[in-house]
């Protein structure tokens, strides 16, 4: 918890007392920022008991600014476990968010389709994850000022953000999908025996995110919503080896309809 405060006075001290919405922006996924009225940009270096991201291609900032009348902060580059870190280090600037107010939470990542009807560059909203980490991010004493021992995960993505979430693809003519996200450790991707497993367990996509930050916010009752984009298609009877270079340009291909997606849906809740 004094990990939290610190953090969270630093940002106060910077002029940043209060937001409305956080936005954890997935690999390949930056467009958001053209989009977003930005105040500030603090690189994670300068936050106390932030983690520094390990990896080249994931940026470092959280950002400070505004979609419409809602003010946000939105972190640049997320943390991994297979970055190394504790997964309650991964999800300390979202407890920092909700100590400076933020009451909703919305994710991306770049993900592996498990499921046949899923092409790359799709987005697909997650309805419902399985956490094959091996780890919890509530691990240890729990933070009662946070939320309670046993949360509750009946629904944890919240079943109004999903549906502004599905109201506004269809007004912008997005063919926004459905599907269950599994959360591997990585850093590799999977085998073809793994990703036979991954649809048998019930899985649509996988991926190495999201799952850690989704279950400290239904800790903390802050709800969320999240939406994956297709960066490959793992079917195990077809594998083709897959490149970092290609999930980055799938990804960066979709990332405009992602962006224009939480954008408009943000401005108008
Ligand atoms: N597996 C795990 N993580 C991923 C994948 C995948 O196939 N694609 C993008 N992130």
């Amino acid at each position: 918890m004094e990990e939290i405060e610190k953090a969270k006075d630093a940002l106060v001290l910077k002029g940043i007392e209060k937001a409305d919405i956080g936005i954890v922006l997935g690999t390949g996924l930056e467009r958001m920022l053209d989009l977003v009225e930005i105040k500030q940009t603090i690189p994670y270096s300068q936050i106390p008991g932030f983690p520094v991201s390990t990896v080249q291609f994931h940026k470092g900032n959280l950002i400070f600014g505004n979609i419409g009348e809602k003010k946000i902060l939105m972190m640049q580059g997320r943390f991994h476990a297979y970055e190394g870190y504790s997964l309650d280090k991964i999800v300390l600037p979202l407890r920092v968010m909700k100590l400076l107010g933020v009451q909703k939470l919305f994710l991306s990542n770049a993900a592996g389709g498990i499921n046949s009807n899923f092409k790359k560059g799709d987005l697909v909203i997650i309805e419902d994850h399985i956490n094959l980490l091996y780890g919890n991010p509530l691990t240890g004493k729990n933070l009662d000022e946070l939320g309670p021992r046993f949360p509750d995960m009946s629904e944890p993505y919240d079943p109004l953000l999903i549906r502004q979430l599905k109201q506004k693809s269809g007004a912008l003519n997005l063919n926004l999908k459905s599907g269950v996200y599994a959360a591997v450790h990585g850093p590799n991707l999977e085998t073809k025996a793994e990703y036979r497993y991954l649809k048998i367990i019930g899985a649509d996509m996988v991926g190495m995110s999201t799952v850690p930050e989704v279950i400290a916010a239904n800790h903390m009752q802050m709800p969320c919503a999240a939406v994956s984009v297709i960066t490959d298609e793992c079917d195990p009877d077809n594998l083709k080896p897959v490149e970092l270079e290609e999930i980055l340009a799938v990804a960066k291909e979709a990332d405009e309809k992602l962006s224009k997606l939480f954008y408009e849906t943000i401005k108008s809740l």
